[in-house]
């Protein structure tokens, strides 16, 4: 079993699409081993993306993730990571696959519903970004 990490991003809880993206993860058959709404902050999101600080989008990408509330998750199955990735669907929308969540649910490349670990080490790093360990039992 692996472990990785999940967010509801802001547009799909603004648009009630919650329920049914966490329907779909529990059909993938994955685990849910944390799970709580968090309104981000500025700098927890400049911390979460600093990959990405100095692009062309980063400012942009900061005040989406701050607009309203998230949900934070831990997901478990097996090849979760992979096999998140491949259920969320390229980061653009518009040349995702049918039937990934970004292409039912999202609305742009950076308004695109949810977010998910990209390899072992950023799993393990933003797991504990936003779970004390005592959240994780
Ligand atoms: P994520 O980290 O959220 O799972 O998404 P990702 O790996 O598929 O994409 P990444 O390149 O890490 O980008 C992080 C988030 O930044 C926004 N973005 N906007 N305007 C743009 O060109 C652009 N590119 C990326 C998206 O919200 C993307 O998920
Ligand atoms: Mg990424």
């Amino acid at each position: 079993m692996e472990k990785t990490f999940a967010i509801i991003k802001p547009d799909a809880v603004e648009a009630k699409n919650a329920g049914k993206i966490l329907s779909r993860i529990e059909a993938e058959g994955f685990g849910i081993v944390a799970l709580k709404k968090h309104e981000i902050t500025k700098a927890e999101a400049e911390g979460f993306y600093a990959e990405h600080k100095g692009k062309g989008f980063f400012s942009s990408l900061v005040t989406y993730m701050t607009s309203g509330p998230i949900l934070v998750m831990v997901l478990e199955r097996d090849s979760a990571i992979a096999h998140w990735r491949a259920v969320m669907g390229a980061t653009d929308p518009a040349k995702a696959d049918a039937g990934t969540i970004r292409k039912e649910f999202g609305a742009s490349i950076e308004r695109n519903a949810v977010h998910g670990s990209a390899n072992p080490a950023d799993a393990a790093r933003e797991v504990v970004y936003f779970f004390p360990a005592f959240e994780l039992l």
